[in-house]
């Protein structure tokens, strides 16, 4: 989808902070893209492009017979190959070289991308897969105020969320746009499928699979050609290897492949070029609230990968009781947006205790808080010993079956974010 006919593309020669950097101009209000130095030329020049920055670290060189396709493009081209230095510098050669007046914005963003989708749906129908995640959430109310009725929610409860949350997420969408939203409460097929599987990858395999099936038939009622998707510009740009060596990959951008072959839906992705923060500024701007846009990141098998080992409906309670605790005092505290992640895992050990001046012997519970700028590296968050305490003595004392907290110290590497 092209935003603007101002783009200055961002030529990636091998250098890490390039998202960081092309998020920084985007801000001063010229639309920025980033390109692998593989691309080629004609790709380039799809984009109708109004320079070129070229962008490595000093470690590693700017490929000059790579850099050779696009010299011959005779278009601006501001060299960083020795580092990027200051935005400010950049944002001065797309104003004074490549002539960009600034007319990015995201109110732009929106009436653009909403024109697009109507002209790409007609009066046809869209079907969306709700997840109550940020990025699913902000598609379902630009598409929404695009095709209004034509668009259908499809918000399957797999019986792994958390606390009130298919309540919340369909209460919002109700009340905020007057939605048509199909609600699926597939806890019991999901949760007999998941018995005895104790096995961390076979678990999100099953989780997957069914969650594929659930979708598909409740997709399948909705009779539309088009399936609208929450992909943004960090899954596309992690899924491209900078040298053609798939082993780059940070990570694969997980779409449809998964969907039965009979299902030939044709995509509406309207947020592809947005960085997750301008995802979040869209929401905000389109009347989805805090609770919804500002949530930490929440994994799509969800309470499944932080249930450690096979998951019984009674443990599980244990631990969405314990979880919702955790967010509500961090919430109480001040802490919440000051970690990317906070959150308690059910460890299935029994550990001896004293509760009600009685001999226990019950579960554990631990909490997990970092932070991190992009979930490939994480540093451990140290929250205050009074709030860990505070969380620790509502545990103890609210959620029947636990009589012991702890506190993971584990930075990623060597652990991961999620213990499964
Ligand atoms: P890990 O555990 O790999 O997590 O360090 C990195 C980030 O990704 C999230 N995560 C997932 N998100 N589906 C998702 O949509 C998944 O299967 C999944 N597994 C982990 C995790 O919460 C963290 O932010």
């Amino acid at each position: 989808m092209k935003q603007t006919p101002e783009t200055v593309i961002l030529l990636n020669f091998g250098c890490k902070d390039i998202q960081k950097f092309a998020r920084a101009i985007r801000d001063r209000h010229i639309y920025t893209m980033v390109m692998p130095y593989t691309v080629p030329a004609e790709r380039v020049m799809q984009e109708s492009p109004v320079g070129l920055i070229v962008c490595a670290d000093k470690e590693v060189p700017a490929r000059p017979e790579a850099r050779a396709k696009f010299d011959a493009l005779k278009l601006p081209t501001l060299d960083l190959s020795t580092g990027l230095g200051e935005v400010d510098a950049a944002v001065r050669f797309c104003r004074e070289k490549c002539g960009c007046t600034g007319r990015w914005t995201l109110e732009n963003f929106i009436d653009e991308a909403v024109a697009d989708i109507r002209n790409q749906v007609g009066d046809r129908k869209v079907v969306l897969g709700l997840s109550g995640g940020v990025d699913s959430s902000v598609v379902a109310a630009l598409i929404h105020k695009a095709v209004g009725k034509q668009l259908t929610c499809v918000f399957v409860n797999h019986g792994l969320l958390r606390k009130n949350e298919p309540e919340m997420v369909q209460e919002i969408f109700a009340r905020n746009f007057d939605m048509n939203l199909c609600y699926v409460d597939a806890s019991d097929r999901f949760l007999d499928k998941l018995k005895g599987v104790s096995d961390p990858e076979q678990k999100r395999k099953v989780i997957g699979k069914e969650f594929i099936e659930v979708f598909a038939e409740a997709a399948a009622k909705v009779d539309a050609p088009f399936l609208g998707q929450g992909t943004i510009y960090p899954d596309i740009l992690e899924s491209i290897p900078l040298d053609g060596n798939p082993n780059g990959v940070i990570k694969s951008h997980h779409n449809v492949g998964g969907l039965p072959k009979n299902m030939k839906f044709k995509l509406v992705e309207p947020v592809e070029r947005l960085f997750k923060d301008e995802v979040r500024a869209v929401g905000r701007m389109l009347g989805l609230p805090s609770e919804l846009i500002d949530r930490h990141p929440f994994p799509g098998p969800s309470l499944g990968v932080r249930h450690v080992g096979a998951i019984e409906r009674n443990t599980l309670a244990m631990l969405r009781e314990a979880d919702a605790i955790v967010t509500e005092e961090l919430i109480k505290a001040g802490w919440y947006h000051k970690t990317w992640q906070t959150f308690a895992i059910f460890v299935p050990v029994k550990t001896v205790g004293i509760k009600n001046q009685q001999r226990s012997y019950e579960y554990v519970i631990a909490i997990r808080s970092i932070n991190s700028v992009d979930a490939v590296t994480a540093q451990v968050v140290r929250l205050p010993w009074e709030l860990l305490e505070t969380m620790m003595e509502r545990i103890v004392r609210e959620v029947d079956g636990v009589n012991r907290v702890v506190y993971d110290i584990t930075a990623k590497p060597p652990g991961t974010i999620e213990w499964e």
